[in-house]
């Protein structure tokens, strides 16, 4: 998050001062801190402020890593998880295999999910052909629209990388629910992703708003206000592969959300 403010400072002073950046968490040097975007929460609302800039240079010192909180080490390994699910399902089974290092948050194995990670989220923005994301398909985004709202319900108690765990749940199992998905898959990520120590739900999932109605459901219409015109939501069909949708069946959504509050 400092490093999005520091950029964002930096990419509007000046009409633009050139930064480099170095990020010092696992979910910046694997994903925010090499992506070409910064994001400000305003207005209550996740990165509501905020610029598409290229940095003049990053620098990943895995040294940072050592000094997080186990939360902030654990963070990055869910944009592993999820970056692998939509396009690299050898790192996916890689992942796999180091699960129980990654449980315990082994240095090695935390780097080898950083260095990956960081090279696939670099990879898809420069050769993905929509760096700035002037269409409304976000792979990266895959989980997030769930992960967004439910951070904000929490009042930001909820953490980005736990948020993103749960709405990758909740996008797999309602996948399952709609035919996309086979449903030995789907336990098979969920099992990765309680494996490596994130929970799959949170009681904010299924609070009610002052209307009566289920807090988490706006994400979907903040979501498509936030790509700028249609909706358009990454699934994943199988380890390794994406889908987008542009539209989402609202009551299999919300049987996907009372399954996981088991
Ligand atoms: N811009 C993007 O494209 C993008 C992508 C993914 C995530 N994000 C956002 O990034 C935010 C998370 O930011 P972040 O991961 O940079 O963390 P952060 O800046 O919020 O820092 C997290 C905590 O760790 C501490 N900390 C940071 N580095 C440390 C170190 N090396 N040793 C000890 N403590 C350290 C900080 O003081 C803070 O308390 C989320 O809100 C997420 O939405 C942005
Ligand atoms: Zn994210």
């Amino acid at each position: 998050a400092f490093l999005d403010l520091v950029g964002f400072a930096a990419s509007t002073a000046h009409r633009g001062i050139r930064h480099i950046r170095v990020p010092t968490t696992t979910l910046s040097q694997g994903d925010g801190g090499v992506g070409v975007k910064n994001g400000v929460n305003y207005f209550g609302k996740k990165n509501w402020v905020g610029t598409f800039t290229i940095p003049f240079a990053i620098i990943n010192d895995l040294n940072f890593i050592r000094t997080l909180a186990d939360g902030a080490k654990r963070d990055g390994i869910i944009e592993g998880i999820k970056v692998a699910l939509i396009r690299d399902r050898g790192f996916f089974e890689d992942i796999e295999k180091n699960a129980a290092a990654l449980a315990s948050l082994d240095e090695d194995a935390l780097e080898m999910v950083i260095l990956r990670s960081a090279e696939q989220h670099v990879d898809h923005i420069a050769t993905a052909g929509d760096p700035f994301e002037l269409g409304s398909a976000r792979p990266l985004d895959f989980g997030h629209w769930v992960a967004h709202k439910l951070e904000q319900i929490s009042g930001f108690s909820i953490g980005h990388g736990e948020a993103v765990a749960i709405g990758m749940a909740v996008d797999l199992l309602y996948s399952v629910r709609k035919g996309i998905l086979a449903e030995e898959t789907c336990e098979r990520v969920l099992a990765l992703i309680e494996g490596v120590g994130f929970a799959l739900y949170a009681d904010e999932l299924l609070r009610r708003d002052d209307a009566g109605q289920w807090a988490i459901l706006r994400g979907l219409e903040e979501f498509r206000e936030h790509l700028g015109g249609e909706l358009t939501v990454t699934l994943v069909p199988a380890i390794g592969e994406k889908l987008e949708v542009h539209e989402m069946d609202v009551q299999l959504v919300l049987e996907a959300l009372h399954e996981l509050d088991r």
